[in-house]
């Protein structure tokens, strides 16, 4: 699709028209990415959701397809997953034609206005032409609930080691874990997180990935978790537990907080199911709880980040998760010429271009001293900085163009501790797509994502060099620009 509306992402999945929220039943199957998300169709504010649908072959270029599930008489249909049933487990297709089955929470509105509890519940629903036309299951909800308020975003995955279906899923502030045989019935195996983790808000959007650590055939499990409010930068914002599964629950020693990305505008992050080759694929939804529904975009609201690797690695004592745009992402990008930049003691360079809305800006180096500012002719500013003394990377958007439609959009400023970035050189690359940033780096070792909205397009960038001691020296630098889908 092409979109000239302002703010309107050329290069990252948007809906057509109207509100969407998170990513949704992530699914391959047949040469064809799924994506559904939480969709509002009459509204560019969040409401009654329904899952809206969007098909790709390599996860860049989509195409909208028709709304896939509609609210019923259980309730809106909230976030959760899909898989391929290889086995026909679920008896809804053959074996011939195994089913995707959609599993997701029923939110019951009616109920809530005069419960306050059980109005959270667990549906699935089959679909026999790889997406086009879904049947939700006749005995719904499969999993239901009394007591408990916030219930819901069921991740299924199967389990192998003991050959049956595992769900995660989140119960207020901790998740818990069922198992079936065939979809429809569902027992709980364990629980985690009561005293674990950030607990600033509800826990939301669980997912439970298998990850083999580089070279060594060693097996580690990440539990994501989104959290709302209680990201380290305000609002909404997706941790991660380091640990191991057992077949009934996860454990993890780790006692620190950590963060997939440290950008107020990566949420609800979650993984795909049934790649090739088993790649880790992830997709989140960049934007924030805090100002989500108040963005200054006109016909739609908001986008999801680029489809990320991600991986588990080795780092010192412990490991870390990397989180990268896939590599058909650089496809798009006609990189221009690079050289080497050395800018002296107390100096600065700047560097105009036409527009850098759709770029992307890529060098090495061992600097932890420099500034990096996305200018316009409006004097507003989008700034970047790397601090050696406090091993900290901020981003700063009180001046980078509308900010006062929320109150906290432009206030905080965005930090990032970088403790254990490599010494020697390292990676930086940054993409900007109209109204978003995603800065990688060291390739995905730390990550930020901010949505922007500059009142004119950025066209000159400014390095700063910020070391009294150190002339800066950026290696292969480049400006790119970035082809929309
Ligand atoms: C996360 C979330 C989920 C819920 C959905 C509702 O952003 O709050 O927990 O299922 O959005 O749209």
């Amino acid at each position: 699709a092409y979109y000239t509306e302002p703010y309107r992402p050329q290069f990252h999945f948007s809906p057509e028209t109207m509100w969407m929220n998170d990513p949704n039943g992530m699914v391959y199957n047949k040469g064809v990415y799924h994506l559904f998300y939480q969709y509002h169709p009459k509204s560019t504010v969040w409401g009654p959701m329904h899952w809206g649908h969007a098909t790709s072959n390599d996860l860049l270029h989509w195409e909208h397809k028709p709304i896939a599930l509609y609210p019923d008489d259980h309730g809106f249909i909230f976030s959760g997953s899909a898989v391929l049933d290889k086995q026909n487990s679920s008896g809804f297709g053959t074996d011939g034609n195994p089913p995707l089955v959609a599993i997701f929470t029923y939110h019951n509105a009616k109920k809530q206005a005069s419960d306050s509890t059980g109005f959270e519940t667990q549906g699935i629903a089959y679909s026999l032409d790889n997406g086009d036309s879904w049947t939700k299951y006749k005995d719904n909800p499969v999993i239901d609930n009394e007591n408990l308020t916030d219930f819901r975003d069921p991740k299924v995955f199967w389990y192998e080691p003991d050959q049956k279906w595992i769900m995660s899923l989140v119960a207020g502030d901790h998740a818990q874990f069922y198992g079936s045989k065939n979809l429809r019935d569902w027992g709980l195996l364990g629980e985690f997180g009561k005293d674990k983790g950030a607990h600033g808000g509800v826990w939301e959007c669980p997912d439970l990935i298998p990850f083999k650590i580089g070279g060594i055939e060693e097996e580690k499990w990440v539990l994501f978790i989104s959290i709302n409010p209680g990201a380290p930068n305000g609002g909404s914002g997706t941790q991660y537990f380091i640990g191991d599964f057992d077949g009934k629950t996860f454990t993890t020693d780790q006692t620190e907080d950590r963060w997939i990305d440290w950008g107020t505008d990566n949420y609800a992050g979650v993984t795909f199911s049934n790649t090739p080759d088993d790649e880790t694929l992830f997709l989140g939804w960049m934007s924030n709880w805090q100002y989500a529904n108040e963005t200054p975009t006109s016909t739609w609201r908001s986008a999801m980040t680029l489809p990320r690797k991600l991986a588990l690695e080795r780092v010192g004592e412990g490991y870390a998760l990397f989180n990268y745009p896939i590599e058909k992402v650089d496809g798009l990008i006609s990189e221009g010429s690079t050289k080497d930049l050395n800018i002296a003691i107390g100096e600065e360079q700047s560097i105009s271009v036409d527009s850098l809305m759709q770029s992307e800006v890529r060098f090495t180096t061992s600097s932890r001293d420099f500034q990096l500012k996305f200018g316009n002719g409006a004097d507003e500013e989008l700034v970047l900085t790397m601090k050696a003394d406090d091993n900290e990377f901020t981003l700063d958007r009180s001046r980078s163009g509308k900010t006062d439609f929320q109150e906290d959009f432009g206030k905080t400023i965005q930090q990032m501790p970088i403790p254990v970035l490599p010494d020697g050189q390292y990676e930086v690359r940054i993409l900007v797509d109209r109204s978003s940033v995603e800065i990688f780096l060291n390739k995905g070792q730390y990550v930020m994502t901010a949505q922007v909205f500059p009142n004119e397009d950025y066209n000159a960038l400014k390095i700063v060099n910020t070391s009294d001691a150190k002339a800066l020296e950026f290696k292969k630098f480049g400006i790119g620009t970035v082809k929309g889908v």
